[in-house]
């Protein structure tokens, strides 16, 4: 998730603005910055990794004539954020310059036959082909204007992208892009602008256009013009008034960044599905001829590991041993060698425990794989492979879309993993991958019917004084999830056991009216015991809430509340889809307390003490 940004004024430098812009999208992703401006048919660059600040404070980015310009704040994907990755990107004659968020999935085919044509590359960012592939075509079709080599370009690229391009031939223009990654026109009294999101022109107009997926917009200092990208047809769209303040804009109108992230998932799981095949096959290979697998993390992180050892031992066969990090040391110190593996899974890819079970492994001379957000984090410095989750920043210090990511990323490692060891028949991949490619929907679907139902159970239960959640097989995960998310952001003491184990003492803390949250899906062998678990429960005068599939009459029947998910998910898949309305509860569980969800007492995002 990186912003990108552009502007053409009437009168005035560009750079200083561009500047400014972009420390407001600085929460999209701070790993390098860039701007290039046109001047006298010269294209200007400055640009460097570390933040907009620290470079600013080097380069002075201000310093660079012209009144048209594009900038870049990255999070990096495809890359590490070093200043050869920093956006913009030139082609080879340094005169078109291109700004992108969001992931050219077709970029080694792209970059493989532009090469072949004698392109010279210089970054490993998937990005570089997009202006490659623009001059390329304006080669082949030397009448093309620029705009017109820009919308056949584009036409190639697979994957999402929102993009500035300039070029040094047409200079009174900027051209952009739009699929699957935001894109927003400002227009001003002297100025037209284009960003990754409001926040960046808020201060200067409140005049907005919004641009959609496979849309192409001309921006000059007379206007804007907007086409689609398919048949180049006008689309007419009139500014709309934005009345947010700057707060409310880098919230994207969400209340809480925790919501806003929550919101987020359909997106971000559809950028997993673009992970990179190369790094997958790596990760899984390592896995498959490893002795011994341990999945080690903290927190959110650690229940995407327990829900990823039922994934490999379910689809590949292989055993895995999820391990919370702060605990590897004392548990395994002594015996992990050199035929050990260790996957270390961090968002932050800088928690300290789990930096710390990675030295002594390290020392002891196992293997290192990472997965992680932060991409340059000391955990892809230490990795013998690592792979990017591909989230985006998150700023609420709970855990939401990152964890969903994780499961994600997790998953298809697991059907590699399978693919590898033949252990599962193709039909049943097939239907998996199908299942898999669906779920962004999925998601979005639950948000879309389920989050009034799960707020008006918040109110509900606003005033119960514990929660008990279960769940059995790989949701005994979403479970620990469950009770993690309600306890740190909304302070109410939850306790989580695999279903079976509830009859093995914490059911003795049953009364009339305690409530009970079990996790339901329909596939797989858990159904049918989990049934008799909520008999035992509601024997004893718990209140059920359950997390079931559509259509699930009986559990249905047994429940006080329920909330409802799509049909159909394969059991391996399931935490993706059944830890969204848990999310949700916490969230409203914690309004409903009148706490501030974003920031947790007592709490830290990246927790670098042990
Ligand atoms: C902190 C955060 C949790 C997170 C855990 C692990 O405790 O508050 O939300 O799950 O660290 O963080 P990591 O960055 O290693 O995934």
């Amino acid at each position: 998730m990186c912003g990108i940004f552009g502007c053409i004024l009437k009168n005035g430098n560009a750079a200083p603005i561009i500047h400014t812009s972009l420390k407001c999208l600085e929460y999209r992703g701070y790993d390098s910055v860039g701007i290039a401006t046109l001047n006298n048919g010269q294209v200007n660059i400055k640009k460097d990794q570390g933040k907009i600040d620290d470079v600013h404070h080097i380069l002075n980015l201000d310093d660079l004539p012209g009144s048209v310009g594009v900038g870049h704040t990255r999070w990096a994907t495809h890359g590490a954020p070093l200043k050869v990755n920093a956006h913009p990107h030139v082609d080879c004659s340094g005169q078109i310059v291109v700004v992108h968020n969001g992931i050219v999935e077709n970029y080694a085919e792209l970059k493989e036959s532009l090469e072949n044509l004698g392109h010279t590359f210089v970054s490993r960012t998937d990005t570089e082909v997009i202006p490659h592939l623009i001059e390329e075509t304006q080669k082949k079709n030397p009448s093309f204007t620029f705009t017109e080599a820009v919308l056949e370009a584009v036409k190639k690229l697979a994957g999402s992208y929102a993009l500035a391009v300039i070029s040094a031939n047409e200079p009174d223009k900027i051209i952009c892009a739009r699929n699957e990654s935001p894109l927003v026109i400002g227009v001003g009294e002297d100025a037209l602008y284009c960003a990754s999101d409001l926040t960046a022109f808020l201060p200067m107009t409140n005049k907005a256009v919004m641009i959609n997926d496979g849309e192409l917009v001309i921006l000059t200092s007379g206007g804007y013009e907007i086409r689609r990208i398919a048949d180049f047809a006008v689309v007419v769209r009139e500014p709309k008034v934005i009345d947010w303040t700057p707060e409310m804009a880098v919230k994207q109108g969400y209340p809480h960044f925790m919501l806003k992230e929550i919101h987020e998932q359909p997106a971000t799981l559809r950028n997993t599905l673009r992970m990179q095949g190369h790094y997958l096959d790596l990760i899984s290979t390592f896995l498959d001829r490893a002795n011994e697998v341990f999945l080690v993390a903290c927190g959110t992180s650690y229940h995407a590991c327990l829900a990823a050892s039922y994934m490999f031992s379910k689809l590949a066969f292989l055993p895995s041993y999820p391990v919370y990090a702060s605990e590897f040391v004392e548990q395994h110190g002594k015996s992990v060698n050199i035929d050990s593996t260790i996957l270390a899974v961090s968002q932050s890819g800088e928690t300290a425990d789990m930096l710390g079970a990675v030295t002594c492994s390290q020392q002891r001379a196992a293997t290192i794989l990472g997965l992680t957000n932060a991409i340059g984090s000391t955990l892809t410095r230490v990795s013998r492979v690592y792979i990017g989750q591909q989230s985006g920043p998150e700023i609420g210090v709970a855990a939401t879309k990152t964890f969903t990511s994780q499961l994600s990323v997790l998953a298809q490692l697991a059907f590699r993993l399978s693919n590898k060891r033949g252990k599962i028949s193709q039909d049943e991949m097939d239907y998996l991958a199908e299942k898999m490619e669906h779920l962004p929907q999925t998601v979005e679907a639950i948000i879309l019917t389920q989050e009034e139902k799960v707020k008006q159970l918040a109110k509900k239960y606003r005033d119960a004084k514990i929660f008990f959640f279960l769940g059995r097989g790989i949701n005994t995960a979403t479970a620990y999830e469950g009770r993690l998310k309600l306890m740190e952001i909304a302070y109410v003491p939850s306790i989580a056991f695999p279903a079976g184990e509830s009859k093995h003492g914490p059911i003795s803390l049953i009364e009339p009216g305690f409530p009970v949250i079990f996790i339901c899906p329909k596939d797989g062998v858990t159904h049918k015991t989990l049934i008799g678990n909520i008999m035992e429960m509601k024997a004893r005068g718990a209140s059920i809430i359950s997390i079931i599939e559509e259509g699930d009459e009986e559990v249905k029947a047994l429940s006080d509340d329920y909330v409802e998910v799509p049909k159909g998910i394969p059991e391996v898949l399931s935490p993706i889809p059944f830890v969204i309305p848990l999310q949700l509860f916490a969230y409203y569980m914690a309004l409903e307390k009148g706490v501030n969800p974003d920031m947790p007492r007592n709490l830290a995002k990246s927790v670098t003490v042990k």
